[in-house]
């Protein structure tokens, strides 16, 4: 899929120096569902910010469809959607005029059956001429939505846009996401629920400090977190694998004293038991066993722990 928003190098500092964005480097492909996690105060919202122009970047380079976020930012901007992580709607206007004054304010020429498009698709007709006050929490996030796609944006951001809501009005959110994709917008979440990444993304980005620790393909994310090595340790170091060992989830560690076996947390069987008791048949003698994670699984504990903090 050819790339419909390139990020280069994005640094951002606020004002006193505090460094938000580090050189983030980030191509967005056309269509997927992409979520940024991380904990708060990660940047998830200064870097949509930037990429938005409600900031503007210390240093880099953000394009959008082509067109440079800083000289060319009417054509970048139009591109986007943006739903932000506040609710910020006026209570006594009604839903339909809301997102019938957000398209006028991208200069797009009034077109009631794309307003009302929008609004079936968010379940929100019927409640097109109620006031804002009167929805409940989730109907004010579909709003929202809806103002941000008031445009025909082909990129929608959208900011936590579960945080503090509850479970089922979560579900509801991952299908409108869905339901979005489908119609051809390209979506960037960002959301501090690793369930919530695992359950809409295509791909999930890991951010922490201002900083894209990776990018990845859900799928290889997900099978790489529940992996998980076993080392067993030597008592005298061997130059190779014994045959009864040798497998695709056996190693020998460089200086030849420990075997390192990978395996699946998620499986039914770990293998553990068979793998120690043909150590001991090929007559190797047990120093010590350890275990541990993936690199990728500490940093997702480590973004828990922050969040717990
Ligand atoms: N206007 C600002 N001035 C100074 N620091 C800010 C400002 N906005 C955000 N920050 C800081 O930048 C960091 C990233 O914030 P933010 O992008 O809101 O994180 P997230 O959305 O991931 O929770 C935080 O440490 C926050 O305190
Ligand atoms: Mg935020």
């Amino acid at each position: 899929m050819p790339t419909i928003v390139d990020i280069q190098n994005l640094r951002k500092s606020y004002a006193g120096g505090f460094e938000a964005l580090k050189g983030v480097n980030l191509e967005i492909e056309q269509g997927e569902i992409l979520a940024l996690l991380g904990s708060n105060g990660a940047g998830k919202t200064t870097l949509i910010s930037t990429i938005c122009g409600i900031t503007t970047a210390t240093s880099g380079k953000v394009t959008v469809g082509g067109h440079d976020i800083k000289d060319d930012f009417r054509a970048a901007r139009s591109m986007i959607g943006l739903v932000p992580q506040e609710i910020n709607l006026e209570p006594f206007e009604r839903v339909l005029n809301t997102v019938r004054f957000s398209r006028g304010l991208f200069g797009r020429p009034a077109d009631e059956a794309v307003l009302e498009k929008i609004l079936r698709q968010l379940s929100l007709w019927d409640k097109k001429d109620s006031q804002i006050r009167e929805l409940s929490g989730g109907m004010k996030r579909r709003v929202l939505i809806a103002k941000a796609l008031s445009h025909d944006p082909k990129v929608l951001f959208l900011d936590e846009p579960t945080a503090g809501v509850d479970v089922e009005l979560r579900k509801d959110m991952w299908e409108i996401v869905a339901g979005l994709k489908a119609s051809g917008v390209t979506i960037i979440l960002t959301t501090h629920y690793i369930e919530e990444a695992e359950a809409i993304a295509d791909r999930i980005g890991v951010i922490a400090k201002g900083e894209l620790l990776l990018v990845e393909e859900k799928d290889a994310l997900m099978a790489r977190m529940g992996k998980k090595q076993l080392e067993v340790q030597l008592t005298e170091p061997i130059t190779e694998v014994p045959l009864t060992l040798q497998s695709p989830d056996v190693e020998l560690s460089a200086d030849g004293r420990s075997l390192i076996y990978t395996y699946d947390t998620n499986a039914e069987r770990t293998g553990i038991t068979k793998l120690l008791s043909k150590v001991a048949e090929s007559g190797l003698v047990l120093q010590d066993v350890a275990t541990r994670q993936s690199s990728l699984e500490d940093i997702f504990v480590d973004l828990l722990k922050e969040d717990a903090a």
